[in-house]
């Protein structure tokens, strides 16, 4: 073995000196901060939670209904495809389960969308959101270093997708005053000329409200105008009230029928419940999807065949999403009782979060936990402050109705009583 030694003479293996170069990681890893929760384990680590109570975890979006069977049953049918190495564009029956789903739940045209050209399986939303950022961001545009535009407060990873691309990301600020989204109208062409990128969550995590299909409509003309991709992350759509949100791809219908700068992600980790099967798919553009599919058969972990078919046999069934609905609204219903009225509470379009007006998110979150044992998420740790120090997330929580209905029960009252 041959080492460089400190003098610049090779020395031969195991014989000494030689210098030990300290290797160097990538610097955009420094950018990347630290998750919201590794936040709140800060905050409340010092905080004892009262005796004889039994915490309780409002904080994390992690869906606890029952499994559908079909998933178990169609892992177990399938088993003896473990053994294989999956393509990376997944199975044609799952494009196809996909295609026919968004065609179903969107009422879009037959042939709107190719299974062959429009949909790629994702192992789950989250690794996809982060990704495709590094496959459409550029060095340069309009001469300048690229944005990624997103709402703040927002889901933390796609923040870390436009630093890692390169991007700046630029944070747009919603409230209840801008109806939780981003106020289009406020966008400078400046900005918009050098923009790769635009993320939108409907309905939103946080603030569980969907964008109008006009709005989606409105900003889709934009991204066309100035030649940027729209990402509509949808993974909260399917757990709706009463009345299903729109969704991008009837946007892009209403507008001309083209999936052109538009791409929808959603995944079964809300839908089905299944956020440990790692499932999603990525559809629209066909240049988008082609650049992604390119990269991701170098970068990103390949949907295993059993998967596929588990995840195929879930987005043909429906049953299950109807049952798995039912159990949210009955926790809604039980919101409505504890808290309407207070608090800014309103029942949210879409997902399985509150979002509270407490004055002070940072505060209210440690009296909860000092109080009641409830942990929530301040809502400024889903946020970033702007240029004036101000972070549209500061006065809020985050409440996650993902228990059963009687731990629910209980949380709500806990969190009603606590937060007077
Ligand atoms: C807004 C949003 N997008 C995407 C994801 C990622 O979900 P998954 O990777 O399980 O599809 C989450 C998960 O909590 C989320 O809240």
């Amino acid at each position: 073995m041959l080492t460089l030694a400190a003098t610049g003479v090779l020395a031969l293996g195991g014989v000494r000196p030689y210098v030990c170069v300290r290797l160097m990681l990538n610097p955009r890893l420094e950018t990347l901060s630290d998750y919201p929760f590794r936040r709140l384990e800060r905050l409340l680590a010092p905080i004892e939670p009262p005796p004889g109570r039994m915490p309780l975890d409002l904080s994390i979006g992690q869906p606890m209904h029952p499994l559908p069977a079909l998933l178990a049953e169609t892992l177990h049918a399938h088993a003896h495809l473990w053994g294989r190495y999956p393509p990376v564009a997944g199975t044609p029956a799952f494009r196809e389960a996909v295609c026919a789903w968004l065609a179903r739940r969107y009422h879009l045209p037959a042939g709107m969308l190719d299974p062959a050209r429009h949909v790629l399986p994702v192992a789950g939303t989250k690794e996809a959101l982060f990704l495709i950022a590094q496959a459409v961001v550029p060095e340069r545009k309009a001469g300048r270093q690229p944005a990624v535009l997103m709402p703040n407060p927002f889901y933390n990873v796609y923040l870390g997708g436009a630093l890692f691309a390169g991007a700046e990301p630029v944070l747009l600020p919603v409230s209840a005053a801008t109806g939780y989204l981003p106020a289009l109208e406020r966008l400078e062409p400046a900005l918009l000329e050098r923009t790769a990128a635009f993320y939108l969550c409907s309905p939103a995590n946080p603030q569980g409200r969907a964008a109008e299909r006009a709005y989606l409509q409105r900003l889709l003309g934009v991204a066309r105008q100035y030649g940027f991709l729209l990402i509509v992350d949808e993974c909260y759509s399917e757990l709706y009230n009463d009345e299903a949100p729109p969704g991008a791809l009837e946007a892009a219908l209403a507008e001309d029928g083209r999936l052109d700068n538009l791409v929808v992600c959603n995944s079964l980790s809300k839908r089905s419940s299944a956020a440990g099967l790692r499932s999603g798919f990525v559809a629209g553009d066909a240049g988008v999807i082609a650049g992604f599919t390119r990269l991701r058969s170098y970068a990103a972990a390949v949907q295993p065949l059993p998967v596929l078919a588990a995840a195929t046999a879930l987005w043909q069934d429906e049953d299950h999403v109807v049952a798995n609905r039912r159990l949210y609204r009955e926790k809604f219903d039980l919101a409505d009782q504890q808290l309407a009225g207070r608090f800014g509470y309103y029942r949210p379009d879409g997902g399985f979060f509150l979002w509270l007006e407490v004055g002070d998110g940072e505060a209210a979150a440690a009296r909860l936990w000092a109080e009641a044992a409830l942990k929530v998420l301040p809502g400024g740790y889903l946020g970033r402050p702007d240029a004036a120090g101000e972070n549209p997330g500061q006065s809020a929580i985050r409440v996650a109705l993902v228990h059963d209905l009687a731990t629910t029960a209980a949380a709500l009252a806990g969190l009603a009583a606590g937060l007077s």
